[in-house]
């Protein structure tokens, strides 16, 4: 096996050899880490679809409603395809009377 902990060293030392600015950025990633990890939302999402993709505006969406309205358990991710996107989507804007609802390319936008 190749030794390979003196370019190691090396490395480690130059990376620690840093001015403020790079310390900025690597806080500002790290909390950045730590805000994915925490499962802090997005403000908006783009779900791909090969009709055109979708935007979700989760703040927009989150004004008027409960987590829970959306989320079953806790607030995370929601794994979502045609049928799921469509009966949370598209069953909320039909019950309430709002938002995209007859036109696909309300949703769908083709570049
Ligand atoms: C309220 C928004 C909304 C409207 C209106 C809407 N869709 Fe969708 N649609 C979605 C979302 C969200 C997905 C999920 C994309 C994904 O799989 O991540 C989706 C997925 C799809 C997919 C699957 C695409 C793929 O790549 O797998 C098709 C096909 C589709 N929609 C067709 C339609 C048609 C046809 C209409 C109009 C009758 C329509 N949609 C209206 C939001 C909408
Ligand atoms: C109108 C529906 C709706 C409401 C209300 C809503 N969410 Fe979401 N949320 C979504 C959708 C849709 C996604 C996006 C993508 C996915 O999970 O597939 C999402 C994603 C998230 C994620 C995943 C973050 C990530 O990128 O992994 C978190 C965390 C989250 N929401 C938290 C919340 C919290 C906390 C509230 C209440 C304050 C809330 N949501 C209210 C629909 C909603
Ligand atoms: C719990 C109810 C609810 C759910 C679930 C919901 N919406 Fe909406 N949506 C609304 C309401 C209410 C409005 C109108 C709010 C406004 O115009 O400010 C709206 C408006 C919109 C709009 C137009 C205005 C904007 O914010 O861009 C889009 C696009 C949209 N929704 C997409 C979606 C997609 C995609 C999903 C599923 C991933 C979804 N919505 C799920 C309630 C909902």
């Amino acid at each position: 096996m190749v030794d390979n902990s003196a370019a190691f060293i090396y490395k480690t030392n130059a990376a620690n050899r840093t001015n403020g600015e790079d310390m900025t950025k690597k806080i500002l990633m790290l909390s950045l880490a730590i805000a994915s990890l925490a499962g802090i939302a997005e403000a908006a999402y783009t779900f791909k679809a090969y009709n055109g993709d979708i935007t979700f505006d989760h703040v927009n969406h989150r004004r008027n409603f409960t987590c829970s309205d959306c989320h079953n358990g806790p607030p995370r991710f929601i794994e979502l395809d045609h049928d799921s996107a469509h009966k949370l989507c598209l069953g909320c804007h039909r019950k309430l009377g709002v938002g995209p609802l007859k036109h696909c390319s309300d949703c769908h936008k083709k570049e």
